[in-house]
């Protein structure tokens, strides 16, 4: 069992509140992706659960036990950061062993956990090569090495793929949830990418402010959001938000609607006047404003566009919110 539990957990720098009575309880073996904006308090909250910094207020549990004052070296973490500074003078061995060396662990145990490690990520090959003489995939496969050594109960990871090109980025999230599932090991993951978290969580908790919005499956995310910022800032092109009055519905209520479903053969039409349209390939998407907000479609590249669009939403694809609270409406 290597669950971690946050009760009522508090962040204050120099009485600025940056994490807000955080309640979270992640299971043993579950794969739970933070997800936020820049200066929302994920790496925060990471480093509240390592050790690395102190909580204002409230109590952390990993594996049941109050960890509040037990030091990181203690807490049975692996870290790995966005940042994976490998020693450059070492080889990939030495660096993988690293930690182990330090811990004075038996010579013999660390060659069986490093070529271990090396298997599962396919880096036996690069053992006896400098840093420096690997792709920044295989220098980020050697971070994850030095974690995998130590058996760790519960994996951290901070934007672990950031320094990836776009393409090794995509190829490494599933290395890193076959690596999961390889070793049945809880893993709390920190990104600001939507897409990221979307394929990779089991659970995905999505911050703002030092809040969370809501913590649920992707797909209840995606499908299901409890607010307005959540509607807003998983899905790309992002959700449209119309005013009630544009569409001669309700004005008290904002209305939102993804990119995807703006022509449907709905009963609710509207004609818009096309700024500007991308093509990305497969689909082409339209942007143009209703009342002052921006919005976009989502269409086929096939799809023909002059300078005005008639869009046809259907009312069930009508996600509505409160003008105020921003809280979804059922
Ligand atoms: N040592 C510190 N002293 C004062 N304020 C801090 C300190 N560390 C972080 N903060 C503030 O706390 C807030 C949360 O920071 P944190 O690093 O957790 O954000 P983040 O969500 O990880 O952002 P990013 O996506 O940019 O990494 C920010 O407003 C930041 O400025
Ligand atoms: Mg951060």
């Amino acid at each position: 069992m290597s669950n971690v539990i946050l009760k009522n957990v508090r962040k204050l720098y120099d009485q600025n509140t940056v994490i807000n009575d955080i309640n979270l309880e992640i299971k043993d073996k579950e794969f739970i992706v933070l997800v936020g904006a820049s200066g929302c308090g994920k790496s925060t909250i990471l480093r509240m659960i390592a050790g690395l910094e102190d909580i204002s207020s409230g109590e952390i549990f990993i594996d049941d036990k109050k960890v509040n004052d037990v030091p990181p070296k203690d807490r049975d973490i692996a870290f790995v950061f966005q940042s994976y500074a490998l020693y450059p003078h070492m080889t990939v061995r030495e660096n993988i062993a690293f930690g182990l060396k330090m811990r004075k662990v038996d010579k013999k145990i660390i060659e069986e956990k490093v070529f271990e490690a090396a298997q599962i990520l396919d880096l036996t090959k690069y053992l006896d090569r400098k840093p420096r003489q690997l792709s920044g995939g295989q220098r980020q496969r050697v971070a994850l090495g030095r974690a995998i050594v130590r058996n760790p109960k519960v994996f951290l990871m901070d934007e672990p793929l950031s320094n990836l090109d776009a393409k090794l980025r995509v190829q490494m999230r599933s290395e890193i949830k076959k690596l999961h599932e390889r070793l049945q090991t809880t893993f709390i993951y920190v990104t600001h990418d939507q897409t990221e978290a979307l394929t990779m969580g089991d659970r995905i908790v999505v911050l703002d402010k030092g809040v969370i919005q809501q913590l649920d499956t992707p797909e209840k995310i995606y499908n299901d959001p409890a607010n307005v910022f959540v509607a807003g800032f998983i899905g790309s092109p992002q959700m449209n938000f119309i005013d009630g009055n544009e569409l001669g519905l309700d004005e008290n209520i904002l209305y939102g609607i993804r990119p995807e479903k703006m022509i449907s053969n709905g009963n609710i039409k509207k004609t818009v006047n096309i700024d500007i349209t991308e093509l990305l390939g497969s689909e082409k998407i339209a942007y143009f404003n209703i009342g002052n907000r921006k919005c976009s479609a989502k269409l086929p590249s096939d799809f023909y566009i002059d300078k005005n669009l008639e869009i046809s939403l259907r009312e069930e694809d009508l996600f509505k919110f409160d003008k105020t609270s921003g809280k979804r409406i059922y």
